[in-house]
């Protein structure tokens, strides 16, 4: 696993906007490149990043298939606090060459939410998986919806939210968890760690017990972010403030071999 540890939030996100744009510049293969994406605030920055590259003619998306981790279940696709709403709003709709066409989001208001899990890893498959996955995780290590206990093998299907997640969600509700929707569907840890890389962000003090199970914990379902470590390809970006619950020596390790790295 590569630990990459900036200064804040900012320099996270221009890491791995640039990242991910130098990973598209450089697919040479006639097929798209397939890439998964998160909502939450971890990413805005990112999308931010992407978004001015884009209109500057530094990276295109012409090329590009993307998969959302995510949705709630009841809620529709123009429902502000949607997962489809958000991309649209916060990413999708500012690009200059985006295909409406490559844009696959889980339908949360479908009649057998089953059967749209079902589809939706088919046609991931149909594209031969997932280039890069970018992904931010749930102060509980959640990664997409994939709640503490949820297998680690597991594949896009119904998820039932804790009462932990709809209290940090009700932010955007309102502050009442009860208005958070209580089911999702999502994409499963299994789906995440088929692709042939993972990039996880990790900002912020209230994400330091979540990193701290993702890097140093042992490979458990209670985090859900621990599979990551079986991983070959997977990244964490992560600030100075996520990095409270390192042990030092944890830290130090990785800042020496990320120096190393640029040498
Ligand atoms: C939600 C999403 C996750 C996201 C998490 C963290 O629960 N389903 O995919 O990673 O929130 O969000 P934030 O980045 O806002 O902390």
């Amino acid at each position: 696993m590569r630990v990459v540890i900036q200064e804040n939030y900012e320099k996270v996100s221009l890491w791995a906007a640039h990242y991910i744009a130098d990973k598209i510049n450089n697919h040479k293969e006639d097929r798209p490149f397939v890439l998964g994406l998160p909502t939450g605030s971890s990413p805005i920055g990112v999308y931010k990043e992407l978004i001015r590259m884009n209109k500057a003619g530094e990276v295109s998306f012409a090329n590009v298939v993307t998969f959302n981790m995510d949705e709630y279940i009841g809620l529709p696709k123009e429902h502000d606090q949607s997962y489809w709403y958000f991309m649209h709003d916060n990413f999708f709709n500012h690009l200059v060459d985006m295909k409406p066409e490559n844009i696959n989001i889980l339908n949360g208001m479908a009649e057998d939410p089953e059967a749209e899990c079902a589809r939706y890893e088919e046609k991931i498959a149909s594209y031969g998986g997932i280039d890069l996955f970018m992904g931010g995780i749930g102060v509980d290590g959640h990664l997409a919806f994939n709640e503490p206990y949820t297998s680690l093998t597991s594949r896009t299907g119904v998820r039932i939210l804790t009462t932990d997640t709809r209290i940090v969600n009700s932010r955007f509700f309102g502050n009442d968890p009860e208005k958070v929707p209580a089911k999702a569907v999502s994409v499963g840890i299994g789906t995440v760690t088929d692709s042939k890389e993972v990039l996880v962000l990790i900002s912020g003090h209230n994400k330091a017990r979540a990193l701290q199970a993702t890097v140093e914990g042992g490979v458990s379902q209670k985090w859900t972010c621990s599979a990551l470590q079986m991983h070959n390809g997977a990244i964490i970006v992560c600030d100075e403030p996520a990095c409270g619950e390192l042990m030092v020596d944890t830290y130090k390790y990785f800042l020496d071999i990320e120096k190393n790295e640029r040498l």
